[in-house]
């Protein structure tokens, strides 16, 4: 029977999703960015967001984490109404963020940057010694096995090894959800692999992983699921296999596809909104 292998690779994959979002607007000034969007993100899946420039990724991303706020909608985490009003909020639920920019000061070492903001204090002064093992156990457990010393400033890693490490603070505080926005947009092609692997390992532990690109290589390699936002508007989302090349770029540049890839189990036809 053509579904069995499919249901065995998503038992682990919870029924529920983890974040709900309903109906969620926000506007800059006379800018709408986001209209009336709906998004699921399911625990031990990967969901890529996909969309062209100025579609309003990185502003649904960021209304995620806490860092705008929604003029419209509802959040639900684990099926309970939530807000999310702040980068606060968003990290006391367990949504931790990476941007491809502002991910790590250059000029403080790996286990400093690990732990900006959160340092862990001894009688009010820095237990070196307890955040050094922490970030090795973490890097480790991630199999970021490439950095010489986690006491090397950040500034000397290559791009693939500076977002293993951005990933590795965001997944240490036992984040449950994991936002990478456009992470391997500046990267070459062994480093880009390294940071899906990373991703891909996220999930197998059980987070949900949203991604951001619109480099549908990447896209295909890494997703479970697929969303596309147009102009503002979330007009389709899916398991990825309901859909192809062309029909992401259709809904990436038109809002819809008439392509119809595979039944999927969700609506019985094209891909929707389930
Ligand atoms: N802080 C802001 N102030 C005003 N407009 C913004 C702001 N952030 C994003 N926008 C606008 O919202 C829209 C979506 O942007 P964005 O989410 O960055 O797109 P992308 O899909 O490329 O990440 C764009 O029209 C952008 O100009
Ligand atoms: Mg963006």
């Amino acid at each position: 029977m053509e579904g069995v292998a499919e249901v065995v690779s998503e038992s682990r994959v919870a029924a529920e999703p983890l974040l709900k979002a309903r109906g969620l607007g926000k506007h800059f000034g006379p800018v709408q960015a986001l209209y009336d969007v709906d998004v699921d993100l399911y625990a031990g899946q990967v969901t890529a967001l996909c969309g062209d420039n100025g579609a309003g990724k990185s502003v649904l991303t960021k209304c995620i984490a806490g860092i705008y706020q929604i003029d419209q909608g509802q959040f639900f985490w684990e099926d309970h109404p939530v807000h999310v009003r702040s980068p606060r909020d968003a990290a006391r639920l367990g949504i931790e963020t990476v941007y491809q920019d502002l991910a790590l000061a250059d000029n403080l070492d790996i286990v400093q940057n690990m732990f900006l903001g959160r340092e862990r204090l001894n009688n009010g002064f820095l237990n070196e010694d307890d955040m050094e093992r922490s970030a090795a156990r973490t890097l480790s457990s991630l199999r970021v096995t490439t950095v010489r010393s986690i006491r090397q400033p950040v500034a000397s890693l290559s791009g693939g090894q500076r977002q293993s490490v951005a990933v590795a603070k965001a997944v240490m505080w036992n984040s449950k959800l994991v936002m990478l926005d456009e992470p391997t947009a500046a990267l070459g092609v062994v480093q880009t692999r390294m940071v899906l692997d990373l991703a891909r390992r996220l999930r197998d532990r059980g987070l949900a992983v949203m991604v951001i690109s619109h480099n549908l290589n990447d896209v295909f390699e890494v997703a479970d699921r697929i969303a596309v936002l147009y102009l503002g508007r979330l007009v389709v989302q899916d398991r990825a296999s309901a859909f192809d090349r062309q029909s992401v770029v259709d809904y990436m540049t038109t809002g819809a596809s008439s392509r119809t890839v595979q039944r999927s189990d969700a609506d019985g036809g094209k891909p929707g909104q389930g």
